[in-house]
Formats: C-alpha cells, sequence, structure tokens
C-alpha cells in the first residue's frame, strides 16, 4: 500500500528508508508487522509512561466504550470528567480549581493562554493582553502556542506570522545570580503593565535539547510574576505525572501556579486528553451575570471525551497503586550512575539529568555520524529519536533495571563505535 500518510516531524529523506509499522505493544516493547520488536526509549513521544497494553488502562477504556463513548461537555457533564476534574483539583496544591478539557497538549496550552487573556478583560485591565514564554520553549505546533515558544531548528518558516511581544531569556548563572533569573526579572518588570501571562516549561525545555534549569529560577519567576500582577503558566504536558522525579516538576519549586496544563501521560498516552486547570479565582471572574457577558466562548469537540476521562483515572489509580512517582525518582538515580561514565567520552560535550530523563549531548563535528548511530540502535531494537546532536532517554517509567542499564549501555557502545 502507497504510504499517503503526511508525517509529523519527519523528513523526506527518512521517507526513503522503510518506516516501522508497529502493530502491537506490551510493556515497554512495539511491535512490527515483521515481528521485529522495539524498546520504546522516548515512551512514543514522552506520553507512555506505563508503557504499553497495561491491562487496568486497557479495561478502563474497553468498560468506558461499552456504557457511553461520547457526550459533550456543553453545558453537560457525565460522570468519568466529573471525576477526573475533581481528581486533578485535588493533585494542586491548592485544591480549589477548575479544569478546561481538550484533547492535547497544544490544545490545553491554547485553553490556558486565552484564559490568562480574558482574565485580564474580564476584571477591567484589558490592556495586559501580552502573552510571553521562554526563549526556546516550547508548548505544541499551533500559531498561538509558537507565539510563546519558538524551536528555531523547527519553525523557521513561521517566523513572521507569529509575533513575540517579549521573551524570557534562557536562564544563565552567574556567580552574583545563581540562578540567572536577573535577565528575566527585568524582562517581567519592564512590560508588567501589559503582560497578561508568562508560560514556561517547567526545569526542562524538551523539544529544544531538554535543557535544564533550576528549581530556584522557577520559584523566582513564581514570586516576581505574582509581584508584578503576572499569570503564571506552567506547561506540565511533558514533564507530568513523575518524569522528573516529583508528580509535577513545579513541585520541585514548592511554587503554587495559576494555570497548570497537562497532557500525555494524562493518560499515559493511551487516549488523546488534555487540561487545562485553572485557579477558581481566575475561573470566578468567567461570569455572564455581571455587567458584561465574560463567557469562555472556547471548546472543542472531544473536550473531556468519557474515554478520555477513564482512561485519565486509570492511570491516576495506577500511579498511585504501583508507586510510580517513588520509583521513577529511585531508577532516575541508577540511570544517572550508568550514564556518568559517558562524560569521559571524547565524542561527548555533555550530559543532563533530570529524573527520568538522561541526555547525552555530542559534540557538534559529530553531526554527520547522528543518523548513523540511530540506525544502528534502531536496528539493536532501541528506537531513540535524537535532537540535534543529542541523544537522550525518556523511557516508560514501568522499565526495570536491567533493561534500563541494556539501554544505556547500548547507547554507550554504538556512540563509542561511530564517533
Ligand atoms: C512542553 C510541551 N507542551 C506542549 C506540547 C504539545 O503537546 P501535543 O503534541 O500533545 O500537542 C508538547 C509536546 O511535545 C510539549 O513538550
Amino acid at each position: 500500500m502507497q504510504n499517503k500518510i503526511f508525517h509529523p516531524y519527519t523528513t523526506f529523506s527518512a521517507l526513503k528508508n522503510e518506516l516501522p509499522n508497529i502493530v502491537r505493544g506490551e510493556g515497554i516493547h512495539l511491535y512490527d508487522d515483521t515481528g521485529t520488536c522495539y524498546i520504546d526509549i522516548v515512551s512514543s513521544w514522552w506520553a507512555c509512561a506505563l508503557g504499553h497494553g497495561h491491562p487496568m488502562v486497557v479495561k478502563a477504556i474497553q468498560e468506558q466504550a461499552a456504557v457511553l463513548q461520547h457526550s459533550i461537555t456543553g453545558s453537560m457533564a457525565h460522570p468519568k470528567v466529573l471525576e477526573l476534574a475533581d481528581r486533578l483539583a485535588g493533585l494542586m496544591p491548592t485544591p480549589d480549581r477548575h479544569s478546561v478539557f481538550a484533547s492535547d497538549g497544544c490544545s490545553a496550552v491554547e485553553a490556558a493562554l486565552k484564559v490568562a487573556v480574558q482574565y485580564w478583560y474580564n476584571i477591567g485591565r484589558p490592556e495586559k493582553n501580552w502573552l510571553i514564554g521562554m526563549d526556546q520553549g516550547y508548548h505544541g505546533d499551533s500559531l498561538g502556542a509558537l507565539s510563546v515558544g519558538f524551536v528555531d531548528g523547527f519553525h523557521e518558516p513561521y517566523k513572521k506570522t507569529v509575533k513575540h511581544p517579549a521573551k524570557l531569556p534562557f536562564p544563565v548563572p552567574a556567580a552574583d545570580d545563581p540562578d540567572g533569573f536577573g535577565p528575566s526579572q527585568a524582562v517581567i518588570e519592564k512590560h508588567a503593565d501589559k503582560l497578561a501571562a508568562v508560560i514556561v516549561e517547567p526545569l526542562c525545555l524538551g523539544s529544544a535539547g531538554m535543557k535544564i534549569y533550576s528549581a530556584g529560577y522557577l520559584k523566582k519567576l513564581a514570586d516576581c510574576c505574582a509581584a508584578n500582577d503576572v499569570l503564571l503558566i506552567i506547561d506540565e504536558v511533558a514533564m507530568g505525572f513523575g518524569r522528573t522525579g516529583k508528580r509535577f516538576a513545579f513541585n520541585h519549586a514548592d511554587i503554587d501556579p495559576d494555570l497548570v496544563c497537562v497532557g500525555k501521560a494524562l493518560t499515559a498516552g493511551y487516549m488523546p486528553l488534555s487540561a487545562c486547570i485553572v485557579k477558581d479565582s481566575i475561573y470566578s471572574t468567567f461570569s455572564d451575570e455581571g455587567q458584561k457577558d465574560c463567557t469562555f466562548y472556547h471548546g472543542n469537540t472531544f473536550a473531556g471525551h468519557p474515554i478520555g476521562c477513564a482512561a485519565a483515572l486509570a492511570a491516576l489509580d495506577i500511579y498511585e497503586a504501583e508507586d510510580t512517582v517513588a520509583r521513577a525518582a529511585d531508577m532516575a538515580e541508577k540511570m544517572k550512575q550508568w550514564m556518568l561514565p559517558m562524560q569521559a567520552m571524547e565524542c561527548v560535550q555533555e550530559l543532563r539529568f533530570l529524573g527520568m530523563i538522561g541526555v547525552v549531548e555530542l559534540k557538534p563535528e559529530t553531526k554527520p555520524q547522528i543518523v548513523k548511530i540511530r540506525q544502528a540502535l534502531k536496528e539493536q531494537g532501541y528506537l531513540f529519536r535524537p535532537l540535534g546532536t543529542m541523544f537522550y532517554l525518556m523511557p516508560p517509567l514501568v522499565i526495570s533495571d536491567e533493561e534500563l542499564y541494556a539501554a544505556v549501555t547500548a547507547l554507550r557502545q554504538t556512540i563509542s563505535e561511530f564517533c
């Protein structure tokens, strides 16, 4: 059969090779139509925290599909979405929250940006309508998300279409500013009168190449936003639900964000579902009972999809029952110890670690070898997706010690073979 897919993030040159045609998933493994088994070392784009085919999530999906496969949440509700909204609120540092549901991370981000702008409109400060993010931040591929992030390598063609009124620089620690917060503080204070919100990926800029910054920066950012009347949106789409060794990456900074976006591992990658969790002090301004109609005229057909909610509730139950977050924190330390010797390799520029994210950035001159390393790893059964000259492990959190050690070993040996 001819391949008629317009593939995401896939070069035409990659299409010259046979693409794995994945027909089945089990645990950390994916199987293609020839029976070849691969290890899903990037958790299917960082989503499948519980691996594939977890019987409890599968059962929840099947049971929900048999009862109610879809019903909208505009002026209506259903038990699963009510329960999930309540559970999500309960996971926040302060539980007085309402959730906007959507289907993917990018739509949760769009909702957060619009809630933030409309909040200031609702309370009579419409001049506060700027949205800013961090340089090289990534929040999805819609134009709204690009306007608060921008990964140069991906988004160059849209440079003139999306406008960035300002940006926070990526933090660079200095002797007198160990969290590198000073330059960001200057941006926020300069534009506070116009700023509706700041959005950041907490602690790690994933798509920009797993660039890690300190929890101290995040704490200072939260304090600075609060002091300057600027809302803080934390985008936990990639980091949420245990990846960093805490339930949410923002928990490392002990902050209470105004809006939190979740997706990907919310359903452990089993269904497309995302949410933007909004503080009630913001939510309560969206009323039509005052002098003007402040209703949130925004939604998606599948917002709060019952099967997605059932999958999310099952995933949340499993994260608790299997103590996934604590286990991830424990595994993370082992992964770090196993990877650290790679620092001594001549071709390695830097190693970076944050929870169950382990990064090997190779020196720029290794660029011609990257495709070959990736291919050699694939032949050994590992589906890596390098970003530039950077290979990273972001495996399902249920990976065993032996499987993780084998993956680190394969990566180290393959890099040393080619570089
Ligand atoms: C931090 C962050 N936000 C948002 C998104 C967009 O999520 P989605 O691809 O589900 O739209 C991503 C995707 O990788 C992400 O890493």
